[in-house]
This record gives C-alpha cells, sequence and structure tokens, in this order.
C-alpha cells in the first residue's frame, strides 16, 4: 500500500512539472487535469485490491494522460502564426538570435511554415508596413525587434488594437512606454538584459588588469570608445557604464576620442584607424560597444602595427564566436557574454504564455557574463 501511493506520488510530480517545464497551454493544462483524475482513480484502485498490478496500471495511465498532455500543447501551437520583426538581418548578433528563436519556436511545436521572420532593412518605414502586413495576414503573436525603439508606443498601439500580443527584444523601449502595458494592462512585454550590467563588465576586465588599463603608467587610462547605434539603449549605457566602473573604482581616466560606429565592423575598423593615426600609442583601451566593433577594431590595430595586450587593450561585447577565438589568443583582452539563446528562449516562452493565456510580466531580464581567457573555454563550449 505504502509502496503504491509513494509511486503514484512520484508519478503525479512528474506529470505536475513536465506540465510546468513544457508548453504550458490550456489543452495541457486540461489533458494534466485529466491526468491528475486518472492517477486519483487508479490510486483508490491500488488502495483497494492494494496489487502490484494495480499499480502498473495507474502508472501506464498516468504515462497515457501525460503523453496525451505533450501531444495537446504541442498540437495547439502547431496551428499558431508567429510573426518577427528583426530590425537588420545583417547585424551579427541579431543572426545569432533568430536563428536561434527559430529553431528554439520548433522545438516548441510551432510548424516551420507558421513562423515568419522579416529583415526591417534598418528602416523604420519598411518594419512599420511589416507589422501592418503580419495584422493583415492574422498573426497570432508578434516578437518585434524595433528599428527605432522611440517608435514603440505607435507600433505598441496598432499592434493591441488588434488584439495580437507583442514581445519586444533587444531594443528596449522607454521606461514612460513600458509604465503603459502596466498601467493600460496590455499584452506586451519586453525581453532583453540591463546594458549596464555590461558596461559595468567591461570596465572591470579592465581594473582586473595588473595596470588596471594604465599602460604607459602616467596614472591614468587614456581610452578611446567606439559607439553603437544610439537609437539602442544598449549602446548609451555600455558607453556610460564602462568607463564609469573605472572612475568609481578611483581610476582616473581621459577619453581621447569618442565615435559612433552603429553597431558595424567596417566602420569601426575606419574609426580606430583614424584614432590610432591621431593619437597613436597614447590609446590604452579601445572600448567597443560590440564585438562586431571590436573585430573591425583588432584589424585598425594590427594594420598600425600595434599588438592588444601589450600596446593597447581591446574590449567588446557579445561573446561572438571570433571574438571569443581572439580573446583565446590573447588579440582581445575580453568581452561580455550576451546571452543570445536565453534571450530568444525568453522570447518565445513568453509569446507561448500570451498564446495560453497565462500572461507574463511586462520585462523579462537576463545576466550577462564576463569573458576572459579564464572562462572563455565554458563560453566556447556553451555556444556550441
Ligand atoms: C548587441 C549588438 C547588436 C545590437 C542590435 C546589442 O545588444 O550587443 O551586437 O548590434 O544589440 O540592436
Amino acid at each position: 500500500m505504502k509502496k503504491a501511493l509513494s509511486l503514484l506520488t512520484v508519478s503525479a510530480m512528474a506529470v505536475s512539472m513536465l506540465a510546468g517545464c513544457g508548453s504550458s497551454n490550456t489543452a495541457a493544462t486540461t489533458a494534466a487535469a485529466t491526468t491528475a483524475a486518472a492517477t486519483e482513480a487508479a490510486a483508490t484502485e491500488a488502495a483497494k485490491t492494494e496489487t502490484a498490478a494495480a499499480t502498473e496500471a495507474a502508472a501506464a495511465a498516468t504515462e497515457a494522460a501525460t503523453e496525451a498532455a505533450a501531444e495537446a500543447g504541442s498540437a495547439d501551437l502547431a496551428d499558431k502564426k508567429v510573426g518577427v520583426c528583426i530590425y537588420q538581418f545583417s547585424d551579427n548578433f541579431m543572426t545569432l538570435f533568430r536563428n536561434e528563436l527559430q529553431s528554439y519556436l520548433e522545438s516548441l511545436g510551432f510548424k516551420a511554415e507558421n513562423i515568419s521572420i522579416v529583415d526591417g532593412a534598418n528602416d523604420q518605414a519598411t518594419q512599420t508596413n511589416q507589422i501592418q502586413n503580419f495584422i493583415t495576414s492574422g498573426v497570432d503573436v508578434l516578437i518585434i525587434n524595433p528599428v527605432n525603439s522611440s517608435s514603440a508606443a505607435t507600433i505598441t498601439d496598432m499592434v493591441t488594437e488588434a488584439n495580437i500580443p507583442l514581445v519586444y527584444i533587444n531594443r528596449e523601449p522607454d521606461a514612460q512606454e513600458e509604465e503603459r502595458w502596466a498601467t493600460e494592462n496590455m499584452n506586451v512585454t519586453y525581453v532583453g538584459c540591463d546594458a549596464r550590467q555590461s558596461g559595468t563588465m567591461q570596465g572591470e576586465i579592465v581594473l582586473d588588469l595588473e595596470n588596471k588599463g594604465d599602460i604607459n603608467g602616467d596614472g591614468k587610462v587614456s581610452y578611446i570608445m567606439i559607439e553603437g547605434d544610439p537609437e539602442n539603449v544598449d549602446a548609451q549605457y555600455r558607453t556610460e557604464f564602462s568607463v564609469k566602473a573605472l572612475t568609481d573604482a578611483g581610476v582616473e581616466v581621459e577619453c581621447l576620442d569618442d565615435q559612433v560606429g552603429n553597431w558595424d565592423q567596417a566602420q569601426a575598423q575606419s574609426l580606430v584607424a583614424n584614432s590610432l593615426a591621431q593619437h597613436g600609442k597614447d590609446i590604452e583601451v579601445v572600448f567597443c560597444n560590440n564585438d562586431a566593433m571590436a573585430l573591425g577594431a583588432l584589424q585598425a590595430i594590427e594594420a598600425a602595427g600595434e599588438t592588444v595586450g601589450t600596446d593597447v587593450y581591446l574590449l567588446g561585447v557579445d561573446a561572438l564566436q571570433e571574438a571569443c577565438d581572439n580573446v583565446k589568443s590573447g588579440k582581445q583582452t575580453g568581452t561580455v557574454f550576451n546571452d543570445h539563446i536565453s534571450q530568444s528562449h525568453s522570447a518565445a516562452d513568453a509569446a507561448v504564455k500570451y498564446l495560453t493565456g497565462e500572461g507574463n510580466e511586462h520585462y523579462i531580464g537576463c545576466d550577462y557574463v564576463k569573458v576572459t581567457t579564464a572562462n572563455v573555454d565554458d563560453i566556447l563550449a556553451s555556444l556550441g
């Protein structure tokens, strides 16, 4: 009797865990309730007869109902249409993000032909048209990486007036817009990391160096800053907080140059080449708001005959594979892992929770991770 009950308890627990871990939609929940009922009925039966056969029957019932629950869940999602707007396909980081998003959505049970991902080509008018087309075509949920986060209020109104839930990714709308989602009880959320953390981590990597970034020993850290597209708050925060980490630690800094490279490798290469031509070895640290620009910076540094680690330090953000390889070989001082895997999964999970009626908080965050030679192998392994 005791054995039978404890076996049943374990089965019931396994069922409830499955329902919680997987796509938690209404059909799955209903099926899980059926499962619980089946489990209960079987428990009564087992209690009555106290035979091993009854226990086995209960386990079989549990298993069958669990499978039914899983099938009901994925069948529901297979019929759902997801529209995904990416601000620009040629962006290295957003390419990793969208590929992971596509495959994770499929693994949740969405059919490939029901997932439509479009390229905004860095043009808000183009993206606004794409959103309008998605609305007209009757998508069930939208995931949007806005070209201009300042257009978020307009986008939100268009989408919510059509009663479509909305998950913003990567480019965070401002606080006023996010507050409106809460006060007006809108099915809108943002999934992303807090870019202040990534900036701070870049500064901390410099602080952890033996000379704290002061290569020439003149008592101050002379740096140049290569910024991403100012439309993304990530660029503003990384610029501010990387330097703030140094000054908060009492390190004197001097800004030799601060330029906008728009997240782009080629633009960064030419900006850093110009800076090196002007300031040469006075530059001790090159802060880049992302790794694509750090790769461009490295090309310029090497073309100028300088060596990272001895003549200059180089920092990026994202943990692109190539940048991690450079960290490993010493050609880049460090980077910060911008977890596209966790962010894309959270965005897809949030979309599912809107579809099942469970709903979401209006902000879903994730953590950055510092990357140096100390842990780069682990990060490379996790990138697969
Ligand atoms: C990434 C950049 C990317 C940008 C796009 C940032 O979070 O770090 O690499 O270009 O998002 O908006």
